[in-house]
């Protein structure tokens, strides 16, 4: 069975940088994490409201995420699922918004930015890149300090009843236009991991208020999927701007 797969219109203007819609599988991930896709889809008939994807309470309203803080994991529909592409239990596998540009940023480098207003709950595009073991992970943050440059490997917690799942992300060499959004001490939006196929999830950049046309798109690189985190702080200096910025990038701890 083929995994639900995405499409955009985007690319990258750097180099040796190749452009994927949907993660890939990196050192220190089991593959066969990726290939394995749900047995179980739902039987609703058009829409999912109330069903075994939308476990009681519906994630999305009106292609919209309905709590960005919600604790418990989203599951969208799958491929194995009985609704249309169209159900509403079907966001972030349906791709990124077309409004998204890469313009540089005084001392950021390169930002993400749109050219349309975006409505507060919107998906805006995935974080998608290379998923990698944690020690991969701590390697590869160590070596991009040591060697001054920019870190994009991401560390996503996500605590489910008592079990914790920690997801790493790269997308330094694999990535999508998600890998170009910056930092923010009072970001316009949120990663939230949601899974699609299989138990690998997507992180999805949802809006979490409204954001102006030519405003760029930001998140807190500390804010994983982890409600109060506590921002551990590295020694990049933070150009974020906003009144409560603490100054320095997050550090991510694994
Ligand atoms: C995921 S990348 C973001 C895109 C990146 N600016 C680029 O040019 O490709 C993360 C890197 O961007 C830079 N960055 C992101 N947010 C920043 C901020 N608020 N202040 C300073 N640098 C930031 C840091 O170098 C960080 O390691
Ligand atoms: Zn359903
Ligand atoms: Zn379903
Ligand atoms: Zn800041």
């Amino acid at each position: 069975m083929e995994a639900t797969a995405s499409t955009d219109e985007y690319e990258h203007n750097v180099a040796d940088v190749m452009y994927i819609v949907n993660n890939i599988p990196g050192p220190g991930v089991n593959v066969a994490d990726f290939e394995a896709e749900y047995i179980v889809g739902c039987s609703c008939a058009i829409e999912c409201h109330n069903c075994s994807c939308t476990r009681g309470s519906a994630n999305y309203l009106n292609a919209r995420i309905v709590d960005e803080k919600l604790a418990g994991p989203i599951f969208e529909c799958n491929p194995r699922c009985k609704c249309g592409p169209n159900c509403g239990n079907r966001l972030v596998q349906n791709g990124p918004l077309n409004c998204l540009i890469v313009k540089e940023v005084a001392g950021k480098g390169l930002g993400l930015y749109t050219t349309r207003l975006i409505k507060k709950g919107q998906f805006i595009c995935e974080y998608a890149g290379e998923v990698i073991g944690p020690q991969e992970a701590r390697r590869r943050i160590e070596a991009n300090k040591r060697h001054n440059m920019m870190n994009y490997v991401l560390v996503v917690t996500e605590h489910v009843g008592d079990r914790v799942i920690v997801t790493c992300i790269d997308p330094k060499y694999f990535g999508n236009i998600g890998r170009y959004a910056n930092h923010s001490c009072d970001p316009n939006s949120s990663l939230v991991p949601v899974r699609v196929e299989g138990i690998v999830p997507r992180l999805g950049l949802f809006a979490s208020r409204d954001i102006e046309n030519r405003e760029e798109v930001t998140f807190d690189y500390a804010d994983g999927a982890m409600a109060n985190s506590v921002h551990y702080l590295s020694d990049t200096p933070c150009l974020c701007g906003s009144n409560n910025c603490f100054r320095y990038l997050p550090h991510n701890q694994i």
